[in-house]
């Protein structure tokens, strides 16, 4: 089954708004098989957002993933990569659709809260650098067959 990282950037804790994506992701139907909250340090803010190290807003973006705690957490379901995508919505708070997590809850691209891995590459990558395979859980859920024809 496909796992997708998400994590609840320092705004979105400090804001109190980690349990909301959460709860979004366990109403879409999509399981929790992994989470902690932690500190990223410069280190790993730096391998998990390799591929803008060239881009302007890189060190902010540094800066800031590394400033408070966030949540880290691995999601599994069937398409869940692209599911959380778009229950997260586009990059730019400010062109996200009403009812996605930044469209509802954020107005500034380098304060959108949350991060979801963007496809089959980044997604084991990501969740190699945030989890230790052990950390990572399979269990059933009696919803299961509700949400995914078996
Ligand atoms: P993320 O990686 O955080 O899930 O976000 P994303 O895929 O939607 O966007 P990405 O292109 O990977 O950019 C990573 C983060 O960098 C900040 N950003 N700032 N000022 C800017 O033009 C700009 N562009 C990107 C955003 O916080 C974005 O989430
Ligand atoms: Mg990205």
């Amino acid at each position: 089954m496909e796992q997708t990282l998400v994590l609840v950037k320092p705004d979105g804790v400090q804001r109190g708004l980690a349990g909301e994506v959460i709860s979004r992701l366990e109403k879409r139907g999509l399981k929790l098989v992994a989470l902690k909250l932690m500190q990223v340090s410069d280190a790993l803010a730096r391998e998990h957002y390799g591929e803008h190290v060239e881009r302007p807003f890189f060190p902010g973006l540094v800066s800031f993933i590394t400033s408070a705690p966030i949540v880290a957490m691995v999601w599994e379901g069937e398409n869940a990569i692209n599911l959380v995508r778009k229950t997260m919505g586009t990059t730019n708070p400010v062109d996200s659709d009403p009812g996605t997590i930044r469209g509802d809850l954020g107005i500034n691209i380098g304060r959108n809260i949350v991060h979801g891995s963007d496809g089959p590459e980044s997604a084991p990558r990501e969740i190699g650098l945030f989890f230790r395979p052990e950390e990572i859980l399979s269990y059933e859920r009696s919803a299961d067959p509700w949400i995914t024809e078996p």
